[in-house]
This record gives structure tokens, C-alpha cells and sequence, in this order.
């Protein structure tokens, strides 16, 4: 999939988070996070987003759903759906925060058995998705700034 997206899918944007340039000297930064989605008419299918085990719960994953988000935005999309496991918390509050909303369940989707949960925003361009855009924004950029000045420090 992540090999027909990069290479064929014009459909497909994929973005990745980096330390900043010249944190790694001589190396290209590692990847932190990633994520991508498919852009079908004017909705915006999140088809994978993980950030990296050693930097959860550090804003990474917000933040990046947000650059997904506008980017989405920009290419046109005016709504956007996802699908994840019904058990998996951490992702449900992440979604949860940005506004996703359970839409509907596939029933033992997951070959464990496990339901699938279908999640989509209000419009995006909507007055409610764009306020809390702007706050979900200003609270990870303050928890980013927090926690990599901590780290840069120690
Ligand atoms: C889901 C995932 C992408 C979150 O990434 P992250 O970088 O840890 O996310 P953030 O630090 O930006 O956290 C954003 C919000 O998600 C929720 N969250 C994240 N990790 C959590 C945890 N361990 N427990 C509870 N809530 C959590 C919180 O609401 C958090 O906001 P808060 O810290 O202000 O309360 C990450 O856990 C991951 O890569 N998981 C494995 C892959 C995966 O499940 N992807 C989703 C597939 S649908």
C-alpha cells in the first residue's frame, strides 16, 4: 500500500515529522511520525497515522494530524472519515479531540474479530471544526514547545 501511495497514487499525500535540520549531524533526521490520506472527491480518508513508540503523548500525533487536516483542506476536501479499532483508546481521544465523531461500527472487521469504528468531522470548513482547529493548534504547539525545550535541555 505505502508503496503504490508514494510511487502511482496521486490521490495520496503522506507526511512525515523530523527533528529539526542539523540535529543529527551528517544523517537525514529520523522520522518521529508519519501519516497519509486518501483524498476521494472531496473527502479526506485518513489511511494511516503512528508516531514513533519513543515520542508518544508528546503532541507528535496531533500535530500531525493537523498539517494532514490542512493539507486535506487545501486540496480540497470538506470532510474527513477514518476507520480504527474500537479498543484502541489512545487514537479514539486523538481523534476525539479533533472533533471525529463514531459514524458507524463494521462488526469484527479486524481479523482478530475486533470492531472497526467508521469516524468523521463535521465540515471542515464549518465554524465548530475551525475553532476547534485553532485551540486543539495552540494547545500542541504550547505542548510541543514544552516538551521539546525540556528535552533539548537534558
Ligand atoms: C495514536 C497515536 C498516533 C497517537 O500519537 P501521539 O504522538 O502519542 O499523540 P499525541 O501525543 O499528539 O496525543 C494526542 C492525544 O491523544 C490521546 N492519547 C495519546 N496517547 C494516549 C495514551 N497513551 N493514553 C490516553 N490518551 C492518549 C490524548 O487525548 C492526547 O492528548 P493529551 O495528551 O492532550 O491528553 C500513537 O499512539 C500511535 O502511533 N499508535 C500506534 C498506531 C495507531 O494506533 N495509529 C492509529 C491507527 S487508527
Amino acid at each position: 500500500m505505502y508503496l503504490s501511495d508514494l510511487t502511482n497514487n496521486e490521490l495520496a499525500t503522506y507526511l512525515v515529522v523530523r527533528p529539526g535540520e542539523g540535529s543529527v549531524e551528517g544523517a537525514l533526521p529520523p522520522i518521529l511520525a508519519y501519516g497519509g490520506f486518501w483524498l476521494m472527491v472531496d473527502e479526506a480518508h485518513i489511511a494511516t497515522i503512528a508516531s514513533h513508540p519513543d515520542w508518544r503523548g508528546c503532541g507528535l500525533g496531533l500535530w500531525l494530524m493537523l498539517a494532514l487536516l490542512d493539507r486535506a483542506m487545501a486540496r480540497g476536501a470538506t470532510v474527513s472519515t477514518l476507520e480504527v479499532r474500537a479498543g484502541n483508546r489512545s487514537a479514539r481521544l486523538l481523534y476525539e479531540k479533533l472533533g471525529y465523531q463514531v459514524a458507524g461500527v463494521r462488526y469484527r472487521y479486524y481479523r482478530d474479530g475486533e470492531d472497526g469504528l467508521i469516524l468523521t468531522t463535521p465540515p471542515l470548513d464549518g465554524p465548530a471544526m475551525r475553532e476547534r482547529m485553532t485551540m486543539v493548534r495552540a494547545a500542541v504547539v504550547e505542548k510541543l514547545m514544552r516538551r521539546f525545550v525540556i528535552a533539548s535541555s537534558t
